[in-house]
């Protein structure tokens, strides 16, 4: 579970307002204008944005979440009353409402990845970084949360981290992975066996003449 909204704690800030208007004015520009509540969930992801660009600059990183001052502040741009934009927030488990680490860490425990092992994976995460799910690593760095599937069963188990997906994971891959992102080193993505999209680990099954066609073997 993704930590909680609470809208009167002492870390939300007091104001916020968006740096990049040119893209807010964008956002608008995609709906009519008595439709302007239709840009509350893109306005939710750029204030999100916003805030973990910040944050990975700052002395203590963090990473991207919407303070409620934001929230506000969407409210205001579209019209709307605050709760309108809350209602929003609050049901889409894409956005984060409460401070979180400049990695967030999303293990997957749905069914396809819990039998392909994702257990262990969060175990291996939970140890490396020393906290458990939910909570944040001191430096700042890192938070870990169980998520519902996140569509990549094919290459269970996997997690997702900030924007990437990673996946064929095992514990021992899963804690390089923190390790190279505690580093700052480039760490790839998508299947850590190196096998193409969903592809069989041992290349394509059917269609090979394609493939080779294609260059994707
Ligand atoms: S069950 Fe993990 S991605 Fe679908």
């Amino acid at each position: 579970m993704k930590p909680k909204f609470e809208p009167n704690a002492e870390y939300q800030p007091k104001d916020f307002s968006f740096k990049n208007k040119k893209k807010v004015d964008e956002i608008l520009a995609r709906y009519p204008s008595n439709q302007a509540r239709s840009a509350i969930m893109p306005l939710l992801d750029l204030a999100q944005r916003q805030v973990g660009e910040e944050g990975a600059k700052a002395k203590k990183p963090y990473g991207g979440w919407i303070p409620r001052a934001a929230m506000d502040e969407i409210a205001n741009v579209v019209g709307q009353p605050p709760i309108k934009v809350y209602e929003v927030a609050t049901f889409y488990s894409m956005y984060n409402l409460a401070p979180v680490g400049k990695y967030l860490i999303q293990c997957c425990t749905t069914t396809p990845c819990w039998l392909r092992g994702s257990a262990d994976i969060v175990k291996a995460c939970e140890k490396e970084l020393g906290t458990h799910l939910g909570e944040t690593t001191k430096d700042g760095l890192f938070t870990a949360i169980e998520v519902e599937c996140l569509g990549a069963c094919v290459n269970a188990p996997m997690v997702q981290i900030n924007d990437d997906y990673y996946e064929d994971l095992t514990p021992e891959n899963m804690v390089q992975i923190v390790k190279d992102l505690k580093d700052g080193k480039k760490v790839s993505i998508g299947s850590q066996q190196g096998r193409r999209g969903s592809m069989a680990v041992e290349g394509p099954t059917t269609l090979e003449d394609l493939a080779k066609k294609e260059k994707v073997v």
